[in-house]
């Protein structure tokens, strides 16, 4: 028996495969939510035939599309997709999102920005008011990483926000390194009031490679519900 979470990351992630057809370049997700939809989309290879290349987010993401039968290439290879699907940490009523909590942010903005349409598959969980209860991740080069922590805590300082701790991303007793051999810094801001301005001072400071915020990039949220309903908003 399938959790209610479960089954709303499932019902969410089995929508949106719906949405790739023959012939596509589809970017591919990374999460638990993703995983549900790689299976998915594995599954209609196999059992009607459906033919479309995959560009994964992740050598997680790429390992699984490819145990599933999906035939996967590099974005250098696609160049342009036709869509990309992908989960979430939050969303909120513009779709802007925060991405990054599976650490894989940097691949995952590039290829859907490279999309003509980006797809955010999510159970219902993930929706709030204003981003920014979700802690965000930040990409920095290994370089000098506390000093540019430093430079973020100033730059929050001087932005007025509320929230100005920020973690170095573990795993275990290392730090988290990411496809792109980075770390993650993880900002707890509690609520980002201008998600937009926020994106791009981040981007400004020397040693931030990128951040988990999603500006204007998401063009559809399919949300699942853990009693199997599912709602697209666009
Ligand atoms: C991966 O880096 C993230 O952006 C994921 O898309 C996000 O963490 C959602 O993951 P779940 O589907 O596991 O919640």
């Amino acid at each position: 028996e399938m959790s209610p979470i479960d089954r709303a990351k499932f019902v969410a992630a089995k929508r949106a495969a719906d949405l790739v057809e023959d012939g596509m370049r589809v970017g591919l997700g990374t999460g638990s939510t993703a995983v549900w939809l790689v299976r998915c989309l594995g599954e209609m290879v196999r059992e009607r035939g459906l033919k479309f290349r995959g560009v994964p987010t992740s050598t997680r993401t790429a390992e699984l599309a490819r145990e599933v039968g999906i035939e996967v290439i590099s974005l250098d290879e696609a160049r342009w997709l036709d869509l990309t699907i992908d989960g979430a940490d939050e969303f909120d009523g513009e779709q802007n999102l925060i991405k990054g909590g599976g650490g894989a942010l940097l691949q995952e903005k590039i290829v859907a920005t490279a999309s003509d349409q980006m797809v955010v598959i999510a159970d219902v969980g993930k929706e709030v008011e204003a981003l920014g209860t979700f802690p965000l991740p930040v990409e920095v080069i290994p370089f000098g990483w506390q000093t540019t922590q430093a430079l973020i805590e100033e730059m929050l300082v001087s932005m007025d926000v509320l929230g100005r701790q920020s973690s170095l991303r573990m795993n275990g007793s290392a730090p988290f390194m990411t496809d792109e051999g980075n770390h993650i810094l993880d900002l707890h801001l509690g609520r980002i009031g201008n998600p937009r301005q926020m994106a791009l001072t981040l981007n400004q400071i020397p040693g931030i490679v990128e951040n988990g915020l999603f500006i204007d990039i998401c063009d559809i949220v399919v949300i699942g519900y853990g009693d199997g309903r599912v709602e697209l908003r666009d």
